[in-house]
């Protein structure tokens, strides 16, 4: 008698993973393609903020996303989404279940990042939903095609494939990782509630000129190398002062979001610390020896907000929190 088939489908197990926030540590614009996407030298370090994204095969017709957290916009545009439909693509029948096409996926995602923040919160899930995928159906993709999908899907999707810190360069697709950090600096973020669109931020800085700075460039230079021969978390945080303004599109937002001038001074006055915009912003961020450190003042902030004496731009209260920068692939899976 022949054995009862078994539904490839139902042999799939559901996939969790973490998708992390990312921090520009530096951001030199270096030129400019003739599609007007501009090259960078960036170095990337993932943070312990993360979205957590599941995908379970579903035995639907199709994809699903069902969002919780943060309003991620609709959900039928989500990255992730895309992702999957891209990834099922690349696979074609090459699948435990195939050679027909990979199945449908359910996927729940706990929006934990604030969206539209220079966090790359949307990203990351993608790369999430890129992984997470290929393990749900048991595919694998040769690394040419894994980050040709990710590239695909946005600039800063492959930097999240690679897992910790790297120096980023090209549109986002030249992804080196850098091995050398030693400790996990803690990292102060706060998020005023004003969403900044990528895109726009770029085109004020077209507007302004569309010229790195020299400096810039030169700081990402000395970091990515000190990142790959070794840097402890102090020699991190020694370094914040010139790093917090190693990044070429701070006066391009700051054109766009002029409220941020007076805030980013009254926090760094209040912290005694130097502050730095993630990306396009608004995010700012400052560097501590510890996350506990960060998450001291982080209570600062908050109360500082609550009762009055840090007045915050936006149309609600600032995302604050503590996290750290965090060096590995295996620190972001929770299964
Ligand atoms: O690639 P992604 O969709 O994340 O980029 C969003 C927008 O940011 C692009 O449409 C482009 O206007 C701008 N961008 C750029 N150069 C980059 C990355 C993004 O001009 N390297």
């Amino acid at each position: 008698m022949n054995e009862p088939a078994i539904d490839p489908i139902r042999r799939l197990t559901p996939v969790v993973r973490l998708a992390p926030a990312k921090l520009n540590l530096t951001l030199a614009i270096v030129g400019r393609r003739p599609d007007g996407y501009h090259r960078l030298h960036s170095v990337f370090a993932p943070l312990g903020l993360a979205d957590r994204l599941s995908l379970s095969p579903a035995g639907a017709e199709r994809d699903s996303l069902h969002a919780t957290g943060y309003d991620a916009g609709p959900l039928e545009d989500n990255l992730v989404l895309r992702a999957i439909a891209a990834t099922r693509v690349a696979v074609g029948g090459g699948w435990a279940g195939g050679p027909g096409r990979a199945p449908a996926l359910a996927a729940r995602l706990e929006k934990r990042i604030p969206v539209a923040a220079g966090l790359a919160g949307g990203s990351s899930d993608a790369a999430a939903a890129l992984d997470g995928a290929l393990e749900a159906w048991g595919a694998e993709l040769e690394p040419d095609a894994r980050l040709a999908t990710a590239a695909r899907l946005g600039s800063d999707v492959p930097f999240f494939l690679a897992g910790g810190p790297a120096l980023v360069e090209g549109c986002g697709e030249e992804v080196a990782p850098l091995h050398g950090l030693h400790g996990r600096p803690g990292v102060l973020l706060v998020t005023p509630a004003i969403p900044v669109s990528t895109p726009e931020v770029f085109a004020v800085f077209d507007g302004l000129g569309g010229r790195g700075n020299g400096s810039t460039r030169m700081s990402s230079g000395h970091l990515a190398e000190e990142l790959r021969s070794g840097l402890t978390a102090a020699d991190l945080v020694a370094r914040a002062g010139a790093l917090t303004v190693a990044n070429d599109l701070l006066q391009a937002t700051l054109v766009l979001v002029p409220e941020l001038v007076p805030f980013r001074r009254a926090l760094s006055r209040l912290l005694v610390r130097p502050v730095g915009l993630s990306g396009s912003g608004p995010t700012l961020w400052a560097l501590y020896p510890s996350e506990t450190e960060a998450a001291v003042a982080a209570d600062a902030v908050r109360v500082s907000v609550r009762d009055g004496r840090l007045s915050a731009p936006g149309s609600a209260a600032p995302f604050v929190a503590a996290t750290a920068i965090v060096s590995g692939r295996h620190e972001e899976r929770e299964s």
